[in-house]
């Protein structure tokens, strides 16, 4: 080896890259700790302001805290008309890139962008975390051609987002389906999208634009993951009847199962865990809905089955894009749009980090291993 510098881990796999007070994902025992509680003891249990509060605050709220913070987010709603004209001029695009074009705006909104004290960033970790689900709202009507419909304070952060997507009210197990499915993946460890917040924020650069890259960091099919391919899949078997066939054949061919399988959960994700609880609850309550709930059912048995015994030994277990494609679909939500409502849960977990990294207030800057050439001399 030429130089002073130890051999690069690729991808920084099994790099610990600094320490955070906010959550933990031990794949091996299947857990996912966020700030202090387990996922399956916080999801449906806590709403997404309380969980929020957890991660900006380090304690859960008591009433009043939880009353004033649910006001604060709830008046934050409504975007300027700057912002929504850059939602409307992207009306065409990916739904996850006019929320990144939307959100970078949002810092014309501050009285104080640069400012990165505590107080500041909390403001605008209010005001992102208040914004994202109006955005997304705005973009899935105008993307279909419709005009957005304003955020109203007088429902919670759920049932006014669906109410502006589907331009009215939902039922109340919908709205807490898609309040629990946000708790579940507010945080995870030192994702690449948290990492980038935090590698941004570390510079001492302001919050807005440290979400604003972590948005970009998302966007990529490696992390977003693909929860249409799942439907997609469900579309194809069609019925029970030909799922064994149909993954089999799969298998056969050298392609993969779509939500089956994760990097790092070695046993059941608890997400997948919580998920899969959520679309009982919407089964339960949509008895003449629940025929693509039983299809999957069905499907992921099958799947399981056949997996252990073409591909014995590897522990491949149902993951949190099958119940989160599920989910979504259920709550009459696109695949298209699925991974920027992913975000809308996410960006009190970037928020979070934004504010720790903030307070270490240390540059994150590794080393490289130069594998280049030395030495060249220029001929002239
Ligand atoms: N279907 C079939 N076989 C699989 C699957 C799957 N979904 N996942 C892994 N395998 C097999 C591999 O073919 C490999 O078999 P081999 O030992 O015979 O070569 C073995 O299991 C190990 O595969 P790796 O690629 O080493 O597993 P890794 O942990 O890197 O993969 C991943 C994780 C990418 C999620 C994988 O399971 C996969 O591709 N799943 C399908 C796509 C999917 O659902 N993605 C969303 C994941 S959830 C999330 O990331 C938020």
């Amino acid at each position: 080896m030429e130089g002073t510098t130890p051999p690069a881990r690729r991808g920084l796999d099994g790099v610990v890259a600094g320490q955070t007070r906010l959550s933990h994902v031990d794949g091996l025992a299947g857990q996912l700790i966020i700030g202090g509680y387990e996922l399956t003891e916080l999801a449906g249990r806590v709403g997404f302001e309380e969980a929020a509060h957890l991660l900006w605050r380090g304690a859960l709220p008591g009433t009043e805290e939880l009353e004033e913070l649910r006001r604060d987010l709830a008046a934050l709603r409504p975007v300027p008309a700057q912002t929504i004209r850059v939602v409307r001029a992207a009306a065409q695009a990916p739904p996850i890139d006019a929320l990144r074009m939307a959100c970078a705006t949002l810092s014309l909104d501050l009285d104080a962008p640069d400012d990165i004290s505590p107080a500041a960033d909390i403001a605008a970790a209010k005001m992102l975390t208040a914004r994202f689900p109006t955005l997304v709202a705005a973009h899935a009507r105008v993307s279909a051609g419709q005009e957005p419909i304003p955020p109203r304070a007088d429902l919670s952060r759920a049932a006014n987002f669906l109410y502006m997507v589907h331009g009215k009210e939902p039922d109340p197990i919908a709205a807490r389906a898609l309040d629990t499915y946000w708790v579940t993946v507010i945080d995870h460890g030192m994702n690449a999208s948290t990492f980038t917040s935090r590698v941004i924020a570390s510079t001492r650069s302001d919050m807005v634009s440290a979400v604003t890259g972590a948005i970009g960091a998302l966007k990529g099919p490696l992390h977003g993951g693909a929860p249409g391919p799942v439907l997609d899949m469900l579309t194809v078997i069609g019925s029970s009847d030909r799922a064994e066939g149909w993954v089999r054949n799969e298998l056969a061919a050298g392609r993969r199962i779509m939500g089956f399988g994760h990097r790092v959960y070695k046993v059941r994700d608890p997400r997948a865990e919580v998920l899969s609880r959520v679309a009982d609850e919407m089964t339960a309550a949509h008895l003449e809905d629940r025929r693509p709930f039983d299809l999957a059912r069905a499907v992921e048995q099958t799947v399981l089955r056949v997996l252990d015994d073409v591909k014995p030994g590897r522990n491949l277990r149902t993951n949190v894009e099958f119940y989160t494609a599920l989910v979504l679909q259920a709550l009459g939500l696109t695949p298209r749009s699925f991974v920027a409502i992913f975000a809308c849960g996410r960006i009190a977990g970037w928020c979070a980090h934004v504010i720790e990294q903030h307070a270490e207030d240390h540059l994150i800057r590794p080393q490289s291993e130069y594998v280049g050439r030395r030495g060249l001399k220029v001929e002239r």
